[in-house]
């Protein structure tokens, strides 16, 4: 069992659990992601670390409510525990001296960024950040994430804050010369960021999140194509070339559970889980 010490909400909906997990802070990196089962009866959900501890013995990951185990996950309380985690899992992200680092992150993977940005700067990295959003009452992260960059911009999808939409981005590549891109947030976001840094030939890699259940290279489930060759995005992953992923059928697997999922979440919203707590 593992101990939530402290719940913080970012957003609406997004909301940041601080967890006692001794061995998994000791030896968790920025870009690696753990499995949490809430109960016995419970799925299995792989969510990025957003920050560690080994002194103190915790980890953090923030968590959009987004359908019937992330709401269930949104209703424990600070003192409450989850069943499981099982971590760290997937690759570390590639941390040195680039130069500089174009960090875009969207939505609720504002979060994880602030980890890989703090370990970027750490190492010396001229770091310009872009933070999205749908609308602006989704942004979080703000004042930490420009306290470590050099330039600082937001973007929303309806105009609400910042630029709309990543357009300005073009101009961003075209004056400034960038030495790698790293890019967390939806696929379409990713897709987009990749087609901009692609005829500056910039170096990218981008988290991705496709369907998973074991995690560890065993079920096959979390396929996805990176430069023609089938890759499992848990073990292989979760970071790729941007360039090179085919995310027209990350996409299509992302949704293939849906009609189930809908359901799942439809059930929970009636009636809860049963475990007495709606
Ligand atoms: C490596 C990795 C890191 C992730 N990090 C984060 C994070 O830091 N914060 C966050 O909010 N979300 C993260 N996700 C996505 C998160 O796992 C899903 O939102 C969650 O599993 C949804 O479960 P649900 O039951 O609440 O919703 P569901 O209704 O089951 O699913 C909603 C949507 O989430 C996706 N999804 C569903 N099940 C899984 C699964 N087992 N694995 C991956 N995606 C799934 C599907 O696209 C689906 O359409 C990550 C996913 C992966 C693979
Ligand atoms: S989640 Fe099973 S192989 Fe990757």
């Amino acid at each position: 069992m593992y101990e939530i010490l402290s719940v913080r909400e970012l957003a609406p909906k997004i909301k940041l659990f601080e967890v006692h997990a001794p061995e998994i802070a000791e030896k968790a990196r920025p870009g690696q992601f753990i499995m949490v089962i809430i109960n016995e009866k419970g799925e299995r959900v792989p969510l990025t670390i957003a920050e560690y501890d080994a002194g103190k013995g915790t980890i953090a990951f923030a968590f959009n409510e987004v359908g019937k185990t992330t709401k269930q996950l949104g209703t424990l309380k600070e003192g409450d525990r989850v069943w499981n985690i099982t971590g760290p899992l997937g690759n570390p992200s590639e941390i040195r001296n680039f130069g500089r680092v174009l960090c875009v992150a969207g939505g609720v993977m504002i979060a994880p960024m602030l980890l890989q940005i703090k370990a970027l700067h750490e190492t010396g990295n001229t770091v310009v950040a872009v933070v999205g959003a749908r609308i602006k009452e989704l942004l979080f992260f703000k004042e930490e994430i420009k306290a470590l960059s050099h330039k600082f911009y937001v973007a929303t999808d309806d105009g609400s804050e910042g630029y709309k939409s990543l357009e300005f981005l073009k101009d961003v590549l075209a004056e400034e010369k960038f030495d790698r891109c790293v890019a967390m947030g939806p696929v379409p976001m990713l897709k987009t960021v990749s087609e901009f840094t692609k005829p500056f030939g910039i170096p990218t890699v981008v988290t991705l999140m496709p369907v998973m259940v074991d995690g560890m290279g065993m079920c096959g489930v979390c396929r996805v194509s990176v430069g023609g060759k089938m890759k499992f995005g848990c073990v292989d992953g979760p970071e790729f070339d941007g360039h090179l992923v085919d995310y027209e059928e990350l996409i299509k697997r992302q949704r293939m559970f849906l009609p189930e999922e809908r359901l799942s979440s439809l059930l929970w919203e009636l009636g809860g889980c049963g475990c007495g707590r709606k």
